[in-house]
């Protein structure tokens, strides 16, 4: 009897993934494992940490952001979760780290979700130009820097403009300056698209095979420039995609090179929603194609002009920066010898000076970064401030040791040092580089 009473019950009970009764279902398990997760893996509180937080660097970016940006702020760590006092809007449309303010989305995290990611938003991810370094950066020291839309930021090594870019998204003018056309000209189109009209980017297929056809045998102009520089880049990109790998072989250059044209167009509808959404001012930066080195001649107006610099310096030797766009400089039949000569380090002298048992070459590379440095000293306005992102490689197995030569020159040429934090590149495939350095400065007021 005890028995049939059992059998019965479980006639009405569903199925299990074991296939028997004897255990929970699998919609219970699941609803029961979402409780346990949200409960101990979800931060609770009204600002809390964006999920793309995985590092102890993230931990101390998102401190500076808090001192820039808040009046009053408490890290809780473990919660991941933030306790804070200050102009809740400005907070909001600024942070780079924080998921949820005052129990309601940043502007980061709509970046995130509608680009789905955390640094190809907006037009970042116009080109893979080499050395580029991450929006998200950039975004915390403009934070932790307390500037403004009156202010003015130098990147003296813009190469793609990812500090110019970040810093017209946010409102606030700067100046870029870089050695190779590429850069600029990237620099220069990232600038130009936040101004572009929908229709602007209005093509047929048909269209798109004629462009192609015009490109491809050195004909093609448009009379809206940033069109043309844009379709330029476009087809600068497919054709270096189809010369690395057969991968693309089906869609053909033509498939790929549209696909790549499409992409661009999402990125700016996106924008287009996100700038309505959030009423937000975007603001042309300048960029200028130049030597560094030269900034006190060319450049006489920028002596103490800028509140502060953001910038990245090339790393030693690391990267082929010149050569990873052969097949642009060839196209626009640029001198790329040229170019590589006037790079950092890469002049034809032989150096004076000595550098422990360093080799010569590398210390014709520290000449000039101190060099630069002292320039980035001269274009900084008292009380101005500073961070430079460097990175250590190995060469023949030995450490250049840049970081710790980069703060000495710092210090030299008359910044007071603050900071260094140390980012570590997770999963990064060059293992010359593990990771960079971010070293904040101050020149006295
Ligand atoms: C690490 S990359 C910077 C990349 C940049 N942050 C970006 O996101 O694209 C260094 C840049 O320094 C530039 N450069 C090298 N020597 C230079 C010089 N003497 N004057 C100006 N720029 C130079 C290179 O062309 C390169 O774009």
């Amino acid at each position: 009897m005890k028995e049939k009473t059992r059998n019965e019950k479980i006639k009405n009970v569903q199925l299990t993934m074991f296939g028997t009764n004897e255990f929970p279902t699998y919609e219970e398990i699941v609803a029961e494992y979402s409780k346990e997760f949200e409960k101990y893996v979800i931060p609770k509180g009204d600002n809390i940490f964006g999920f793309w937080m995985q590092t102890l660097a993230d931990l101390e970016l998102l401190d500076l952001e808090l001192q820039g940006l808040a009046d009053w702020y408490k890290i809780d760590p473990i919660k991941r979760n933030v306790e804070l006092k200050g102009d809740i809007e400005t907070i909001r449309k600024r942070i780079a780290h924080l998921e949820i303010v005052k129990g309601r989305r940043t502007l980061y995290t709509d970046f995130i979700d509608l680009y789905g990611d955390t640094n190809a938003y907006a037009f970042h991810n116009l080109y893979p130009y080499k050395g580029k370094f991450y929006p998200r950066v950039v975004r915390t020291l403009i934070n932790a820097f307390g500037l403004k839309e009156e202010d003015t930021i130098l990147d003296p090594f813009n190469g793609s403009g990812t500090t110019t870019h970040e810093a017209s998204l946010m409102g606030i003018k700067s100046v870029g300056i870089d050695i190779t056309p590429m850069g600029v000209m990237l620099a220069r189109l990232k600038n130009e698209l936040l101004f572009l009209s929908y229709d602007d980017l209005n093509f047929s297929f048909e269209d798109f095979i004629e462009i192609l056809k015009a490109i491809h045998s050195k004909n093609w102009s448009h009379h809206n420039k940033t069109i043309e520089n844009l379709m330029l880049v476009i087809y600068f990109d497919t054709i270096d995609a189809f010369s690395r790998t057969t991968r693309y072989n089906k869609k053909g250059k033509e498939g790929l090179f549209i696909e790549k044209f499409m992409y661009i167009k999402k990125c700016y509808e996106k924008l287009i929603r996100l700038k309505e959404k959030w009423e937000l001012k975007f603001v042309k930066a300048d960029i200028y194609e130049g030597d560094t080195l030269e900034l006190k001649n060319k450049h006489p107006n920028f002596k103490e002009k800028f509140d502060a610099i953001i910038t990245s310096p090339p790393y030693y030797f690391s990267i082929d920066y010149v050569g990873k766009d052969k097949i642009a400089y060839e196209y626009l039949g640029v001198n790329m010898k040229e170019i590589e000569s006037k790079y950092l380090g890469m002049k034809n002298t032989l150096s004076k000076k000595k550098y422990g048992n360093l080799p010569s070459k590398v210390i014709l590379y520290y000449e000039d970064l101190r060099k630069s440095i002292e320039n980035m000293f001269w274009a900084l306005k008292p009380g101005g401030k500073i961070a430079i992102i460097v990175g250590d490689s190995t060469v023949g197995g030995k450490k250049i040791p840049t970081t710790m030569m980069t703060k000495k020159f710092c210090e030299e040429v008359g910044f007071k040092f603050k900071k260094l934090i140390f980012n570590p590149l997770l999963g990064a495939r060059n293992r010359a580089i593990r990771g960079e350095s971010i070293i904040i400065c101050e020149k006295a007021k």
